[in-house]
């Protein structure tokens, strides 16, 4: 497994790999508070669906173990207002939500009515959502790599859009853990990344694990990918999910859906990987998704060089909105789901 870490906890002490710096600089920085997680997970320090929760999560965590609570409202009050700070930091990705919404819960039936050991218990709460991470992460790589064999026994080639690896969670990733998965079994050919432009998750952040971890692999531009399809055998395509609805329209990184639509045109399987806490059960489908607009920098400028001519206006979502129905399974901890006879995914809480 990969050793590869963006995410280090120990001892009430929360350090982040600063995913800004990659692939040039690799420095973790300390993150022991839920005021510099935010601006962490703001700046896209930390980034990817399942760490910014992990990271907000530990972050609440490290400030609870300095504090002794009065009572057990005092306690509460601290929880909701850092929690709901937190949830300020980025809109798309429901795994944020839904750890802080887990955390909230956790009043409603008290485990003691003594304030410390309840506050013991929300950390050990926040503490198991990174410890679990990895497990959950290794299932979806398992289910989705079996599930996928069942079309082609050897030698795939698949295709990753963004960052979807041990940088993006706890370690060994949704998407790219299912292309570990491959490449562990002996079955991966080959997998090729999108550079994913803006912020270039791909070329910096899942080329820098896929050469750390040695795994045959090519870097292609976004524009690429309709001719990569028709020239190299693509086998499947696998991204990750920053919000999944229940009707399966997924929003993920900028480019996916395009990916979606060329790969339907080549019939060519979609796979989403995802851990069930980006499936967002509340909603009925992707048009209620909030889609994160992010400053223009990032699209006139690389990593402070402006490329872009001064002046122009620029429109920058960070993600989009990939229907159903372009997808052709979606890959959870709990095995694949593949739409019913009526080419649905009627997605429940048992996925
Ligand atoms: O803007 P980012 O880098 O946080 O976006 C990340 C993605 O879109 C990933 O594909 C998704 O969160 C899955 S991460 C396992």
């Amino acid at each position: 497994m990969s050793s590869l870490q963006a995410i280090r906890y120990n001892n009430s002490k929360l350090e982040l790999l600063n995913q800004l710096l990659l692939p040039q600089q690799f420095e973790f920085e300390d993150c022991s508070s839920c005021e510099l997680t935010f601006h962490a997970i703001r700046s896209m320090k930390v980034r990817g669906a399942p760490a910014i929760a992990i990271a907000a999560a530990l972050a609440l965590a490290c400030e609870l173990k300095q504090i002794n609570f009065n009572s057990q409202k005092e306690l509460q009050q601290f929880v909701f207002s850092k929690l709901n700070f937190l949830c300020e930091s980025r809109p798309t990705a429901v795994n944020l939500f839904k750890m802080a919404e887990d955390i909230k819960n956790l009043f409603e039936k008290p485990t003691t009515d003594n304030a410390n050991e309840f506050k013991n218990h929300i950390i050990s709460f926040a503490e198991k959502i990174y410890s679990d991470d990895i497990q959950t992460n290794k299932l979806i790589g398992d289910f989705g790599a079996k599930f996928i064999l069942q079309n082609k026994l050897h030698n795939l080639n698949v295709l990753t859009h963004c960052n979807t690896g041990s940088l993006a969670t706890a370690g060994y990733g949704t998407a790219l853990g299912v292309v570990r998965s491959l490449y562990a079994q002996n079955k991966l050919n080959h997998v090729y990344a999108t550079e994913t432009r803006p912020y270039n998750q791909g070329a910096r952040l899942t080329a820098f694990e896929l050469v750390y971890e040695k795994i045959p692999s090519t870097l292609i531009t976004d524009s690429m990918v309709s001719f990569l399809m028709k020239t190299k055998k693509i086998d499947a395509v696998l991204v990750g999910a920053d919000r999944v609805a229940s009707n399966g329209d997924t929003a993920n990184k900028i480019g996916t859906y395009q990916i979606a639509v060329a790969a339907a045109y080549h019939n060519i399987p979609f796979y989403v990987a995802a851990p069930t806490t980006s499936i967002d059960f509340k909603i009925k489908s992707g048009e209620e998704i909030h889609i994160e607009e992010r400053p223009k920098q990032e699209v006139t400028h690389i990593q402070n060089i402006q490329i872009a001519a001064s002046g122009i206006d620029v429109w920058n979502p960070s993600f989009d909105i990939t229907p159903a129905s372009l997808i052709t399974g979606i890959i959870t901890e709990h095995g694949v789901k593949t739409k019913n006879n009526h080419g649905e995914f009627q997605l429940n809480d048992s996925v």
